[in-house]
Parts: structure tokens; sequence; C-alpha cells
């Protein structure tokens, strides 16, 4: 963690001023907080102003503190605490903050840094010789389960590799920062498990549980009366026995109620055996096991030969790349196409991927309309941030 203190005084101006528009911006959100509470706009304001000048110096901490009416020193306090408040000119393509808590530590942070040192400077805050380019260490960003991973202004790449990271740097370096995908950088949706979901999945069986039937003891078994299954053990306790026959779940409860009942002492006369009866239950297995819809049918979307140009689906959120190979595979290249899909070739998609809804929950029709119609920016002016 690199020690948080205002920049020399050869680098501080002398003065500053929000521009115009910046200037209009602080005013109308200082007015969203209710009256005696303006100090809580310095965040905004520290970060509008970082915006423009492109760090924060001494004249802007006492800029903003006079305009929220504090103290210079709380300012000051909260400028030199938090990490996204650059204290020293940084460079002017990427700053790259690379997290070095423990998780990220432990899966390859230090070498990072390594990579750091020798693209940029051999020590963090100072940028390289053309200033486009700066680093620094910091503490834990909340991305821990992708790490290790770094900031970028206010974007997060993480599950990098070192050389990875070069390749990240490289495009900053060479002004197309903007071309690189945000978030994990491996085959990894947001933050579920590498590879794709391993949980509340069709390939899974659900949990047995004791009222289900067990294939392996005869329906017309022999229970074993309650005395006996009483007894302890040498080997891990059984479930009832009672309740090892396909029984329905009333017929369970009658049957166990009934045995309370007629429970004997130890020793004394054996309890009548409860009767099984075949269960007309569907277990759980088959209740909840969705077909994966058939490539013949009429819902199908469209799918088109591959064209010159193929959109990067990938920019739909939650789509990785193995979604995209797979919507390859059933002819689906643009996002003309997904903005196209109707309700019922989405379920068919939806069920095709095992999403489970999740094409309507992430709204890939409105997404991939955006990015149809103006690409990233259009993206940005619908959903106020770039796609993944
Ligand atoms: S430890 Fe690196 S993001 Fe949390």
């Amino acid at each position: 963690m690199s020690v948080r203190r205002l920049a020399e005084e050869q680098f501080q101006p002398a003065n500053f001023a929000f521009n115009e528009e910046n200037a209009a911006w602080a005013e109308a959100t200082i007015r969203k907080y209710p009256e005696g509470r303006q100090q809580s706009a310095v965040i905004p304001l520290l970060m509008r102003a970082q915006e423009q000048e492109g760090w924060v110096t001494r004249a802007t901490i006492e800029h903003v503190a006079a305009k929220l009416d504090m103290a210079y020193i709380r300012v000051m306090e909260v400028a030199t605490f938090y990490t996204q408040f650059q204290l020293k000119p940084i460079g002017t393509r990427a700053h790259i903050q690379v997290c070095g808590t423990t998780p990220c530590m432990l899966r390859g942070a230090e070498e990072l840094i390594k990579v750091c040192r020798n693209k940029i400077h051999q020590d963090p805050l100072q940028p390289n010789a053309d200033g486009t380019l700066s680093w620094e260490e910091v503490e834990c960003q909340g991305a821990c389960v992708n790490a290790p991973m770094v900031i970028i202004f206010k974007d997060a790449y993480e599950d990098l590799t070192p050389a990875r990271l070069e390749e990240i740097i490289d495009a900053f370096e060479a002004g197309k920062g903007a071309e690189i995908k945000t978030g994990p950088q491996i085959d990894r949706h947001q933050s579920a498990p590498i590879g794709g979901a391993v949980t509340l999945n069709d390939d899974i069986k659900p949990v047995r549980t004791n009222l289900e039937p067990q294939p392996e003891t005869p329906v017309d078994a022999a229970p074993v009366p309650p005395a006996e299954a009483a007894k302890p053990k040498d080997t891990a306790p059984e479930t009832d026995p009672k309740l090892k026959t396909p029984v329905t779940a009333p017929k369970a409860a009658e049957a166990n109620a009934k045995a309370t009942e007629q429970e004997p002492p130890a020793g004394t006369a054996k309890a009548e055996p409860v009767k099984s009866e075949p269960t007309t239950t569907a277990s759980p297995a088959s209740s909840t096991k969705s077909e994966k819809p058939s490539l013949d049918d009429k819902n199908r979307p469209k799918g088109i030969e591959k064209p010159a140009e193929v959109d990067d689906l990938k920019l739909i959120s939650g789509v990785g790349p193995k979604i995209e190979g797979t919507l390859h595979e059933l002819g689906i290249y643009t996002f003309a196409q997904v903005a196209s899909w109707e309700k019922a070739e989405r379920e068919w998609v939806d069920g095709y991927l095992n999403f489970k809804g999740r094409i309507d929950r992430d709204d890939w029709i409105k997404q991939a309309e955006a990015l149809a119609k103006g690409g990233e920016a259009e993206y940005i002016k619908v959903f106020g941030k770039k796609p993944r």
C-alpha cells in the first residue's frame, strides 16, 4: 500500500475552478442533499474535479472545502483516504491499480506488479517516460473471487495472467483501452464458476431425501421393526427403515405416527410392520428434468450463413466465449438477429442454453438493439455504462 500524501509543491497549480459545465453539475449535485447536509457531496465533487484535472490538487481540495463550507482538513482526509483519488499526476492513458491484498497476492498479484515495474516504471506512482502510464498497488477492490485483478480508472480487469496484463497495458498505451473487455479475462460469467454453472443444473441429480423411493430396496421388502431399528449400530445411523421403502409422503407420516403409537418397550412384543405401497408421486428427479428443445422446433430462431463481418456477441452481458460459440453453431452471428427474437424464440434459446430465464433477466434484446443501432456508443447512451 502506497503512502498517500499530496504531491510536492512543484506539481501543485496555484488555483482550481470547475469549468462551466462542471460548475453547473456541481451546483445541481449539492442541491440533491437536504439543507445542512451539503457536505455529503464531497466525494462526487472531488471525483468530478479529478475527471476535469486528471488528479486532485491542493487547490482542488481548498475549492471543494470552501464550496461545501467544510474545514480543509476534512476534505483532505477524504481525498487521502480513498485510493480512487489520485494525489499526483498519473498516466494520461492508464493508471494501473494492482490489488495486492491476500487473495490476489495468493493468485499471482506479485507477478502483475513485476509486469508494471518492467513495462511502466520501477516505482509506483511514477509515470513512464511519455507520461502515458503509471501504476500503484492498492488494497482489496472487492473482486477477490476473480483474483488477481487490477483497476484502470473506473473499470476492473479480473482473472489476469502476466501475459494478459501486458496485452491490456499495450492496448491502453495504443489508445485502444476501450476495446478491451472489462471484468473476467477468461471463460467465466461475472463471478460464476470457471467453465460454467455446476449447481442448479439439470445434469446434477437433486439430493435424495428420505421420502424418495430407494430403488435398491424392493417394494415389498419386509420392514425392520422399530425396536430393531432403534438398536445402536456400529455403522453410521440409518434413516427410519420404514421410510426406506417407497411410500408417498402422507403414507410415511401415517406410518411414523402408527409406529410411535405401537412401539413396545424394548425386548417385548414386536410391532406390526407397516405396509409399504408403491408410490404414485413423480420423483423430484423426473419432475425437475427439463428437456433441451429440439433443433427442429419451429421456435428455433432462424440461423444465417457466417457473414464476413461477425458481431462480437460477447458485448451482450451474459454472453461469454462459450455461449457465443454455441450461438454461432446455431447460425446466430449478429446483434440484429438477437434483437429480432420474439418471445417464443427467446424461450427456445433460453431452454437450449439451459438458462432458466436469464435471457429476459439480462435483457439481451434491449442490449442487442442498442448494439445493433449504434455499437458501444449507443449502448452507453441506453445503459449509462460500457458493455461488458
Ligand atoms: S483481494 Fe484482490 S480484489 Fe479482493
